[in-house]
């Protein structure tokens, strides 16, 4: 059977598209990518000769490719990654969030609804996010009964995404499941988001800006842990349902900065206290969520996942892979990084 996996060049795609490629050998994975600024191959290098898998590179706003895709193989599945991922940017250009995340994921369900002539044994994946919940309190969780509140142009694209998924359930039948993740870290992580952008700005001697107060909290989720639970959502989710995905992890901003930097004077074997010396506090992102946190009691309870990584060993993980592929680092910071920085940043 093939399976479309969209985004799969991305952080979290690349990491979805080895663990299907390997875990299913029986399965032809197709990686739709438009390759932005966040796209990259490299993630995907030992795996590209898999022979059950292939790369096709276009948008999933183009109605004709993907009318190509689906006559040419047999989709049973599509998980669906591709987005713009980053708040900032969509605070700057909220347009090409509207464009990829809703006009995108609109035209991977018409293209469905045309071609999946019986419904029956397929089935479409939206890979969504906690922030179309809005912001939570000192306390509480989300859950799936959370009503969607979203703050910023990013998380009002992804909640309308969600919608039309659920509304092509509801009007066409079209067989679908959502997940909506907390905060991933780890490998092949773009460095504008905090982490990464954090650990190489830290390795440049650069200032690590946080934004406002830095008392912000988010719930972190090593990326493998996120592609265990995609895989049992995909495979034992129920249809028309929603799953939560959490670590359990909460961090303020500058508790987690603190962390990763005295992890990295470690790692460095530098004296402690080095890296902190670089905290810099910046200008609030504007809508700012306060906090974020899951409550993953029904993906545990009904398909049995919890996250195997603490966040110390994911952390460990990550830094080191970063120190490892320094050339990863310096090959996406070149050319219009620079120039987005430049931009962007920040007294
Ligand atoms: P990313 O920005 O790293 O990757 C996005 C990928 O989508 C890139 O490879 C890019 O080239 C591709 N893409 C963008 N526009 C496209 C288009 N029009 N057609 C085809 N491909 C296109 O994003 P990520 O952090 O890996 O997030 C992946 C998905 O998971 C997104 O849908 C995001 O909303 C969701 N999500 C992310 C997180 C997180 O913490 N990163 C948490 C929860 C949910
Ligand atoms: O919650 C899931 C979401 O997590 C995903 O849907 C998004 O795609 C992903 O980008 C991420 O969104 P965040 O806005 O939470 O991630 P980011 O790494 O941009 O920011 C994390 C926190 O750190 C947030 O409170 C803003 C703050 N921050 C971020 C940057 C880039 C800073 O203080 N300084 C920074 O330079």
């Amino acid at each position: 059977m093939s399976l479309l996996i969209t985004g799969g060049a991305g952080f979290i795609g690349s990491h979805v598209v080895r663990h299907f490629v390997t875990r299913y050998p029986s399965y032809h994975v197709i990686n739709l990518d438009a390759l932005t600024y966040a796209g990259n191959l490299e993630n995907l290098k030992d795996i590209e000769k898999a022979p059950n898998y292939s790369f096709v590179k276009g948008s999933i706003e183009d109605s004709v490719l993907l009318d190509q895709l689906f006559s040419t193989h047999d989709i049973k599945g599509v998980i669906h990654l591709a987005a713009e991922s980053h708040v900032d940017r969509s605070i700057s250009d909220p347009m090409a969030f509207i464009r990829t995340n809703i006009n995108g994921t609109a035209a991977l369900l018409n293209a469905c609804r045309k071609h999946w002539k019986i419904f029956e044994g397929r089935r479409f994946y939206q890979i969504s996010t906690d922030e179309v919940f809005g912001a939570l309190g000192a306390t509480g969780f989300f859950t799936e009964e959370s009503p969607y509140a979203p703050n910023s142009p990013y998380s009002a694209s992804k909640a309308s995404a969600d919608h039309l998924v659920r509304a092509y359930g509801e009007t066409y039948g079209l067989p679908y499941v959502i997940s909506n993740c907390s905060n991933n870290y780890g490998p092949n992580h773009f460095p504008e988001k905090l982490i990464p952008l954090c650990i190489h700005n830290i390795l440049q001697d650069k200032p690590l800006p946080i934004y406002g107060d830095g008392q912000y909290t988010r719930d972190w989720l090593f990326v493998i842990d996120h592609a265990l639970a995609i895989d049992r959502v995909y495979h034992q989710g129920k249809n028309a349902e929603t799953y939560l995905i959490g670590g359990h992890n909460e961090y303020t901003n500058i508790d987690l900065i603190r962390l990763l930097c005295d992890q990295m004077d470690q790692r460095l074997k530098r004296p402690q206290g080095t890296a902190q010396k670089g905290i810099t506090f910046v200008k609030d992102r504007p809508g700012h969520d306060k906090r974020y946190a899951i409550d993953a009691t029904k993906i545990e309870k009904e398909l049995g996942w919890t996250p195997a990584h603490s966040f110390e060993q994911g952390l460990e993980a990550t830094i080191d892979w970063y120190l490892e592929n320094n050339s990863w680092l310096e090959q996406v910071t070149t050319g219009a990084y620079q120039s987005y920085y430049k931009d962007q940043y920040k007294s």
